[in-house]
């Protein structure tokens, strides 16, 4: 048992320090998203522009290109998603950014999914219970029938010994009334 937590951390230790090694795009989207976009968004909450936290779930990768490229074309285009958010953040539209390549952008993304916090999750711990199960350990059933197991076992080693002196108790007096007799 031991071991094989240990050997779970080291293979941890291995997969987080390999995952800070494979992700410079990580720092690449950083710097980007400073510079270029950190004026109109937070990642976590909105400002001039919507929250990010979430948003390479909720859009394809190919409409984050074509929207931050340029969204007034995808607008103009009639594309639903893009129209929406144009309404609902008051028309103001977002500069294009026709210079950053997909990669720059995949990259971006994989700062926004870095950075974002989990909303949802903290406003209701249980909510998704099978994600929050490290918080709690559940009383499982191997408990109860180890107690129960248990119990029995004292009870009837205490009532054996009951029944012990109470034999023996029978027997001295069935000695005694013999003697007398
Ligand atoms: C001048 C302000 C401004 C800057 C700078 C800006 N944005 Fe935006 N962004 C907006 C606004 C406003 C919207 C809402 C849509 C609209 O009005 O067109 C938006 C929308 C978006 C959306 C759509 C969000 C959704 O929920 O679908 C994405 C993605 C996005 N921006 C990414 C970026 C990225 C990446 C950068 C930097 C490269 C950037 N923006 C720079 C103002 C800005």
């Amino acid at each position: 048992m031991k071991s094989r937590i240990f050997r779970l951390g080291v293979l941890l230790l291995l997969a987080t320090s390999f995952q800070s090694k494979a992700n410079p795009p990580i720092e690449e989207g950083k710097s980007i998203f400073l510079s270029r976009c950190a004026a109109c968004h937070n990642i976590n909450k909105p400002m001039t522009g919507p929250a990010l936290s979430g948003v390479g779930e909720k859009r394809s990768i190919e409409w984050l290109v074509k929207f931050i490229q340029s969204s007034q074309t995808l607008i103009k285009r009639g594309d639903a998603d893009a129209v929406k958010i144009f309404e609902d953040f008051n028309k103001v539209p977002m500069p294009d950014h026709p210079d950053l390549t997909e990669e720059n952008i995949k990259s971006i993304v994989e700062y926004i999914k870095a950075e974002s916090k989990p909303v949802e999750a903290e406003k209701a711990p249980f909510a998704k219970p099978g994600k929050k199960k490290t918080f709690y350990t559940p009383i499982k059933l191997n408990n109860y029938a180890f107690v129960f197991g248990f119990l029995a076992v004292v009870v009837a080693l205490v009532s054996s010994l009951y029944y012990a002196v109470q034999f023996k108790t029978f027997q001295r007096k069935k000695l005694e009334e013999n003697k007398s007799a």
